[in-house]
């Protein structure tokens, strides 16, 4: 089994009701604890690499390290370029043989959007590989950008219909209301989705798989764990689960997912060291958190994203 693209697992996502994990992936442990947790359940598998984690990791690593994966585990998994945000950037990542990338040029003009966006899809398809872009913005940092919230906007259906149908992209991340990072909604605001949007977007581009970012749900239970454990994370309010749940009953097949890991994999590595402060073999505090990381993630497949078992 080779990597995958996304084609057919957004076709049978879009028609069965619920969406792929896309886990934002920087190292190996990360990679083995998202792994593990779908080989348990039996699901499919997007994991993405961000320009940071370009940056951190080496994509060259990384594409070894998923590589192995794939034939560990016997899944469907596609390896995507998280917030490409040049056409460079996303032919390095296709010739270095990733099955998928994003195009962001979301913070351009609708017309040099469609511009950029149609190089890469070009590009792309001639090697097999498919894009997503993204129309609107988010809130939040977006690698290394930080959009303010004011600067963030929702998408206007009418546009995502333009951009979907003149650039040929295979998927479309939109803008209603979710945005990067643990700080997603201010603490004692009620956390609000422009499910409308959503509708109107599915109902314009029928059959079109379409794509959430920021997603995570960012559990207080996790936060607390840091927090009891020496660190000082602010209240957080993430995505409420029931609300990706019903996003991936509609038209959404990618959910994006990098906070919920960072929290989860934190925690772990600072309780380990509350509760073994002599330890120092990297090993000792890296398998807890690989391991936090198997059990953040089989709860995503299982109960939020619905894809258990759809391998
Ligand atoms: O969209 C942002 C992702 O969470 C990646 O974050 O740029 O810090 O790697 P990063
Ligand atoms: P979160 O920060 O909500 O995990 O979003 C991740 C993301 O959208 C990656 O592209
Ligand atoms: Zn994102």
């Amino acid at each position: 089994m080779a990597l995958v693209t996304t084609k057919e697992m957004f076709k049978k996502a879009y028609e069965g009701g619920y969406a792929i994990g896309a886990f934002n992936v920087n190292n190996m442990e990360t990679i083995q604890g998202i792994v593990e947790a779908a080989k348990q359940v039996n699901a499919p598998l997007i994991l993405q690499v961000s320009a940071g984690a370009r940056k951190y990791a080496n994509p060259r690593y990384l594409k070894k390290l998923v590589d192995a994966a794939v034939e560990d585990s016997g899944l469907p998994i596609c390896l995507h370029l998280d917030h490409g945000d040049s056409f460079e950037l996303c032919k390095d990542s296709i010739d270095g043989g990733f099955t998928s990338v994003m195009i962001d040029a979301s913070h351009e003009s609708l017309e040099k959007n469609i511009e950029i966006t149609k190089k890469v899809v070009a590009y792309a398809h001639d090697r097999g590989v498919v894009v997503e872009a993204e129309i609107g913005r988010l809130a939040g940092v977006e690698d290394d950008v930080n959009v303010a919230d004011s600067d963030a906007m929702y998408t206007h259906p009418e546009e995502a219909y333009e951009f979907a149908t003149k650039t040929g992209i295979d998927s479309l991340a939109i803008a209603i209301g979710t945005s990067h990072g643990a700080y997603k909604f201010k603490p004692g605001t009620k956390p609000k989705l422009r499910f409308d949007i959503l509708e109107k977007v599915g109902n314009l581009l029928p059959g079109f798989p379409i794509v959430l970012h920021g997603a995570s749900s960012v559990p207080q239970d996790k936060v607390a764990l840091v927090n009891k454990y020496g660190g000082a994370m602010p209240d957080a309010i993430g995505v409420p689960e029931e609300m990706l749940r019903k996003a991936a009953t509609m038209a959404v097949c990618k959910i994006n997912i990098d906070s919920d890991l960072r929290v989860a994999f934190t925690a772990a590595v600072r309780q380990h060291f509350a509760e073994n402060p002599s330890h120092f073999d990297p090993r000792q505090y890296l398998g807890p958190a690989r391991t936090a990381i198997t059990e953040m993630v089989k709860h995503k497949l299982i109960d939020v994203l619905g894809c258990a078992g759809k391998a």
